[in-house]
């Protein structure tokens, strides 16, 4: 199976690049830009990712991106993500980023996507695959410093795939920025949400109603709602799912509790995918391996996780066929 699981041409839809962040590339980057670590080395970074929930890691996350300074930096963390899953036999990816965690710290909005966006072209040309990039708000900031993000944004429309909502749930529901995503519907782009992740089913159908999302990251919650399930599958929306994740925050407590057979059964339109590979334990391959492994899940299942996302990744028609 995990011969298989590498050379399926994989689609991935959920990945935040400051959650592609391997540490021996934060030591490289601290030390490069002379950036104190509160960590000793490679090992005890590594040992300090044990998380109690969302909160607990994304205190972790956010201070390893402090790493992140230069045009260059955001190049590497880039272009080593693209190296590593192209070697994984990942064709087209979706990235997620969270520009407000570098200009909160003085580092220019065009710095930041400069830097992805070069490596997004080498990463192309080298390996032919191809990559897409969706700008998130933080959703636990305020709404004004979301505006001046996405006004910041603006220049950069054309290299962006779509906008999405990330960081901590509980106590920030979508709702919080209905004002800001009329704007962003109004500026031409496209909408996904992290919902559901830790956050009640309210959160995915505001998502859905008030954000108007094209597709639900995590999503996982909604089986608390059967309403809302039915709904979901009826739509036909994308959930992207992200297991280890899942596991790791604390959502499930193994895998074998995941709910992925649950939401199979409802008829949901799933992909897997991997969130943060870097804290998580693993890309593209461990995540698929898991699921397969948990719930012994034939090769039709996991051919059509990659289906789904190829239906729901924002490409062209003529990319769309190519991948199918
Ligand atoms: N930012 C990075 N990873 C995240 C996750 N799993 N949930 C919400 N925000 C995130
Ligand atoms: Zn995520």
């Amino acid at each position: 199976m995990r011969d298989f699981i590498q050379s399926l041409p994989k689609v991935e839809l959920h990945v935040h690049l400051e959650g592609t962040l391997e540490p021996e590339l934060m030591f490289q980057l601290a030390e490069r830009n002379g950036v104190k670590l509160p960590f000793p080395d490679v090992e005890s970074v590594r040992a300090a990712y044990e998380f109690e929930d969302l909160q607990s890691f994304l205190n972790l996350y956010y201070n390893g991106a402090c790493v992140l300074l230069e045009e260059q930096d955001f190049y590497d963390l880039t272009r080593a993500y693209l190296d590593r899953v192209a070697a994984e036999n990942v064709v087209h990816t979706e990235m997620f980023f969270d520009p407000q965690t570098h200009t909160e710290r003085g580092v220019p909005f065009d710095t930041v996507i400069g830097g992805i966006l070069r490596a997004c072209r080498d990463a192309e040309a080298a390996h032919g695959m191809s990559t897409g990039l969706i700008l998130c708000f933080l959703r636990d900031l305020s709404e004004a410093s979301a505006f001046d993000t996405l006004e910041a944004a603006m220049p950069w429309r054309e290299h962006i795939v779509a906008i999405g909502l990330d960081s901590a749930e509980t106590g920030h529901p979508p709702e919080k920025f209905a004002r800001v995503f009329e704007e962003v519907h109004n500026g031409g782009f496209r909408v996904v949400a992290h919902a559901g992740e830790e956050g009640p089913p309210e959160y995915i159908r505001q998502a859905l109603d008030i954000l108007r999302v094209e597709r639900v990251d995590h999503g996982v919650q909604c089986t608390g709602d059967p309403e809302l399930v039915k709904r979901l599958a009826a739509s036909g929306i994308c959930l992207t799912v992200c297991p280890l994740a899942n596991v790791k925050l604390r959502v499930f407590d193994t895998m074998d509790d995941h709910n992925l057979p649950q939401l199979l059964q409802a008829g949901l339109n799933i992909t897997v995918n991997s969130d943060d590979p870097a804290y998580f334990g693993g890309y593209m391959n461990a995540n698929m391996t898991a699921v397969a492994e948990a719930f012994d899940l034939d090769r039709e299942t996991l051919r059509g996780f990659t289906r789904n996302a190829i239906d729901a990744a924002f490409i062209g028609e003529d990319r769309r066929r190519a991948l199918h």
